[in-house]
């Protein structure tokens, strides 16, 4: 392995002690505690384990964590009744409804009925539409995680090629938002994307983002360009369990890149760093007070 690794669980770790030393200022100096309620519908395993270690980062970041762990029968109006709820609560200053919903819901109606200032997903369309054209706004969790650690490898991104694959909304099209406006020459690579390898080839920096068990090859990566996986692949082991990996062949692309994310331990701490940061983002914002500097875009 040539390629320095991005250690994205220190990382995180040190965002969210500037989170809690912000968070305890903020108790001592006005007397406000950041308030975060997640929203999470149906019994998907995977999501609960998630849900559950955001509400523990939340505690121990000294904001309130509120959970509604809600069957998957819910209907649409319950479910928009306790957004509503929620958005006139004071003491809420981040909402979060895990994703995906279940299919009898309208994904983009419940989204668009946060309240924007609320929204730590920077999700609603008034966020996405701030952000594109370069106004403040909530920027999501995980393409903020991913040029943080950007931010932390490169310095300055000014003019530096940048390969995002993957197109979603979580992330792909966020990512590719924000590295414009840190004024990267980007390219968003999808699934209909001709000579994906000769695009990436080009990139100083790549995001892979499509959720396809080591796709990203190390013939693709520019000697010592800096590659961030977003991707996380659950595989079968020949031994007969499953482990854990990236949208890229590591052990190939680290002998090639300058710089890696690895899987776990990457871009997924950052991720809930992240949200924490929102949280406090959006408590400050709300009440008036100076935001904390280098935890948003
Ligand atoms: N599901 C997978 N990633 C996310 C995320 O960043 N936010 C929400 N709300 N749901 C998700």
């Amino acid at each position: 392995m040539t390629a320095d690794l991005i250690d994205g669980k220190a990382f995180a770790a040190t965002i969210r002690a500037q989170v809690a030393t912000h968070v305890a200022r903020l108790k001592e100096e006005h007397d406000l505690t950041p308030g975060l309620a997640v929203v999470l519908l149906g019994d998907d395993p995977a999501s609960q384990v998630y849900v559950r270690s955001k509400g523990k980062m939340t505690t121990e970041a000294g904001m309130t964590s509120v959970q509604h762990l809600l069957p998957a029968t819910t209907g649409q109006d319950e479910l928009l009744e306790l957004i509503a709820t929620l958005n006139a609560d004071p003491a809420i200053h981040g909402i979060l409804v895990q994703l995906p919903l279940p299919a009898h819901l309208d994904e983009a109606l419940v989204i668009n009925a946060i309240a924007p200032d609320k929204d730590v997903d920077g999700f609603h369309i008034s966020n996405v539409g701030l952000r594109g054209t370069g106004q403040r706004s909530m920027v999501p969790c995980t393409p903020l995680g991913c040029l943080m650690l950007l931010r932390d490898r490169l310095g300055d991104l000014s003019g530096l090629e940048a390969v995002v694959i993957g197109r979603s909304n979580i992330v792909g099209k966020p990512m590719a938002s924000l590295l414009l406006g840190e004024s990267c020459t980007v390219t968003t690579a999808h699934s209909r994307t001709r000579n994906l390898p000769d695009v990436v080839r080009r990139a100083d920096i790549v995001v892979a983002a499509v959720g396809r068990p080591e796709m990203v090859q190390a013939d693709w990566i520019k000697p010592g360009a800096t590659v961030i996986d977003v991707g996380v692949n659950r595989i079968a082991t020949p031994e007969g369990g499953t482990r854990l990996v990236g949208d890229v062949d590591f052990a190939g692309c680290s002998a090639v890149a300058g710089a890696i994310t690895p899987v776990p331990g990457g871009v997924g701490p950052m991720t809930i760093a992240c949200l924490l940061a929102n949280t406090l983002t959006a408590c400050c914002r709300v009440n008036g007070l100076p935001e904390p500097d280098g935890l948003t875009a």
